[in-house]
């Protein structure tokens, strides 16, 4: 397949690996140019392209892997050429201490975190690897049946373009798991049980279904307060998102 990476930092990087040594022709971009990602080109043979040349170029699935406070600075005409029928996963996660500041809307739950990126896209997205470290994403795969196999959940509203992303994640090595819509993919978020926990299918279905599709008040206050104590831990250990 043709994939555009928008994004070469830690989850870019790792995909680029991951789908060069799957044979998969990867365009990788990043805000600085293509100039600037010649190391990361020669390590996966990717090839260094604009972010408008991804979106183009991609033409079987594009991935838009920026922090999250970045998605506005996109160009507003990023997708316009983009056929409607190309995936667009989106992997973000929402670090209003470390990294993000206050989205009023995430804060109050209005939107999930992708339905808010997806918003700003102009495009329904696939959300998915919001949940699994880059080291884990780029190492960690493994063949369909191994035991403990990774599983992934995978939400959309599009569900012609979430069947053509479980492929690939079964492709890069996890049990790929119907997430639900765009707005059930709360249950994928920080702060929540199946955030980087690399559990396997069985249980990451057992807390879908436990955490059920509507999410709560007590929920979101819930995820935000856990969320809140993990970003204060990483801060306490020196740890920067920017
Ligand atoms: N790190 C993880 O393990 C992990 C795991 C799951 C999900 N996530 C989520 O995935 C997203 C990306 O995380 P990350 O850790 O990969 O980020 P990162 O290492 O900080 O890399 C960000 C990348 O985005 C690029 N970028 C920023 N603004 C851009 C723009 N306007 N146009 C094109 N490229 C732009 C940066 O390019 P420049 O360097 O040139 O500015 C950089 O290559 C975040 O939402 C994060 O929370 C991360």
């Amino acid at each position: 397949m043709n994939i555009g990476i928008i994004g070469a930092g830690n989850i870019g990087s790792a995909l680029a690996v991951r789908l060069t040594s799957l044979g998969h022709s990867v365009y990788i971009a990043n805000s600085r140019g293509p100039e600037t990602l010649q190391d990361l080109a020669q390590k996966t043979g990717a090839t260094p392209v604009t972010a408008q040349e991804a979106a183009q170029r991609g033409s079987d699935i594009l991935v838009v892997t920026i922090p999250l406070e970045k998605i506005p600075d996109l160009p507003k005409d990023l997708l316009a050429d983009v056929p409607a029928e190309v995936p667009i996963i989106d992997t973000s996660n929402y670090y209003p201490m470390l990294r993000d500041g206050h989205i009023p809307e995430l804060e109050t739950g209005d939107l999930t975190e992708s339905g808010w990126v997806q918003q700003h896209l102009g495009r329904p997205v696939v959300k998915v690897f919001n949940n699994i470290f880059a080291e884990h994403l780029e190492k960690n795969g493994t063949p369909a049946g191994t035991p403990g196999r990774i599983a992934l959940p995978v939400a959309s509203d599009d569900a012609a373009a979430k069947q053509k992303v479980m492929a690939l994640v079964e492709e890069l090595g996890f049990d790929a798991l119907d997430g639900g819509t765009m707005r059930e993919s709360w249950r994928q978020q920080p702060g929540g049980p199946i955030y980087c926990n690399d559990l396997p299918a069985d249980q990451v279905r057992e807390h879908l279904v436990r955490l059920g599709s509507e999410r709560t008040e007590a929920q979101h206050q819930e995820f935000l307060a856990n969320h809140a104590k993990a970003e204060q831990a990483m801060a306490d250990q020196g740890i920067k998102l920017k």
